[in-house]
């Protein structure tokens, strides 16, 4: 199994699309209700690449199977050290080291743009995306609760963070 990763085309919006729509309809990784169209998928990817942050695809046979990508944490001026990231990977094909290689290009690269940490927001049932960070030195430093509410349950976001070399 080969998988490559590189930067994000135009391309790729559809796949991108059906995997943050499955995350919507049937996880609580993402806190949308409502699935996101075509269009307004390409212009949340289209915002973060004018503003110079990546967005990265891993492929296998020439698909998109997932997806990394960051951009500002908070927008007053004093966070531009700081950004907020995400990583998918298809659902079929989670546990076999895809989600690594992408995070480790994302951390790659947020160390090339100079910038100082990283955080990640996460919902508290998600246990495998805390473990997974873990895995790369992210540290739990807060959980606010009941800061969701889907499926008809509240939910906790736990932050973790990672402070680049
Ligand atoms: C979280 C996610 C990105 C991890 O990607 P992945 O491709 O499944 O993870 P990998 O196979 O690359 O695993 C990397 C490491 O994390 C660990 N890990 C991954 N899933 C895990 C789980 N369910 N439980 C415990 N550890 C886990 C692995 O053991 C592995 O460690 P190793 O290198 O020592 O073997 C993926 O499961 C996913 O897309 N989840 C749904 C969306 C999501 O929650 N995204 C995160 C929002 S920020």
């Amino acid at each position: 199994m080969e998988i490559k990763i590189r930067p994000y085309k135009i391309d790729d919006t559809q796949e991108i699309l059906a995997i943050i729509n499955h995350n919507i309809l049937h996880s609580t990784a993402l806190y949308d209700y409502n699935i996101r169209s075509y269009e307004q998928q390409k212009n949340i990817l289209k915002e973060k690449i004018n503003k110079n942050f990546p967005v990265i695809v891993a492929t296998l046979d020439d698909k998109v199977v997932g997806f990394g990508m960051y951009s500002e944490f908070r927008f007053r001026e004093a966070y531009k050290f700081t950004v907020e990231h995400s990583v998918y990977v298809n659902e079929d094909l989670q546990g076999k080291g895809i989600g690594k290689l992408l995070l480790e290009e994302l951390i790659d690269l947020a160390q090339k743009q100079k910038l100082h940490t990283m955080i990640a927001v996460i919902d508290a049932e998600n246990q495998s995306s805390i473990e997974f960070h873990e895995k790369f030195g992210f540290k739990t430093v807060g959980i606010i609760k009941e800061s969701g509410y889907k499926f008809d349950r509240w939910l906790h976001s736990v932050f973790m963070q990672l402070i680049l070399e």
